[in-house]
């Protein structure tokens, strides 16, 4: 699940993994809780994320190497956030090679800039239990499912959202030509509502 900040990857990919009954490995969701615990990697990861910045490809090629060894990956997972850089890209068709699983699809989620940045600005994350939700769709109170305190995410601030979205144009856009080339790309409207955009990919991944 590929797509710039904010376009819908963590939710949707939540969603197909439940449906699919297979794990959401999310490098975004990885590196965060690396930073939270404070972890020799977490540091390393810290200062790229705060500032917008993308982690330097080894250091991610690694985590989702050591992840996708997991025993509940070997019937399958949603990858979200990863690759994310042609050579990122090219470690996984590697990585996948070695494993003989190979990639089903790669699922694009387009939406215009003034929606990303709206969303951006509007999510909130429980800081207990890490559920997801937005200002305007679910209200500002506390997390619907545990009860815990919403917080902003430290990288949705403005001025990192648009180094976010200069990285994205700049790393991240040229593997849609990429995976257009080996015939795995599923580009989807990322606009409308959750259920809208997820049966859009039910329909175009099945
Ligand atoms: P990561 O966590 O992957 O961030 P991102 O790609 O910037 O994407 P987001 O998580 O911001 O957005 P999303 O597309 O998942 O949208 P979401 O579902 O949350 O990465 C963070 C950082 O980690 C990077 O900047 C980098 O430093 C590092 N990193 C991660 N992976 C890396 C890699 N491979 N290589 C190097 N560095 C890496 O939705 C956003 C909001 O919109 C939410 O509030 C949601 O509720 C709402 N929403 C969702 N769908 C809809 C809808 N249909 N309508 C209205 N609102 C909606």
């Amino acid at each position: 699940m590929i797509g710039p900040p904010g376009a819908g990857k963590g939710t949707q990919a939540k969603l197909l993994g439940e449906r699919l009954g297979v794990p959401h490995v999310s490098t975004g969701d990885i590196l965060r809780a690396a930073v939270a615990a404070e972890t020799p990697l977490g540091r390393q990861a810290r200062r790229f994320m705060d500032s917008g910045r993308l982690v330097p490809d080894d250091v991610v090629i690694g985590i989702v190497d050591e992840r996708l060894r997991a025993p509940d990956c070997r019937r399958g997972f949603i990858l979200d956030g990863f690759p994310r850089t042609v050579p990122q890209a090219r470690a996984l068709d590697e990585l996948l090679a070695k494993r003989g699983q190979p990639l089903d699809a790669v699922l694009l989620i387009d939406v215009p800039q003034p929606a990303l940045v709206e969303r951006l600005s509007g999510r909130r994350v429980c800081r207990r239990c890490g559920a997801m939700f937005h200002t305007a769709l679910d209200g500002a109170g506390a997390c619907t499912r545990c009860g815990g305190e919403l917080q902003q995410r430290a990288d949705d601030r403005e001025e990192t959202v648009l180094e976010r979205m200069e990285v994205y144009a700049r790393e991240t856009a040229p593997l849609r030509d990429y995976y257009a080339r080996a015939g795995l790309l599923h580009a989807i409207d990322g606009m409308g509502t959750r259920d809208e955009v997820a049966r859009r990919i039910e329909a175009s991944v099945g």
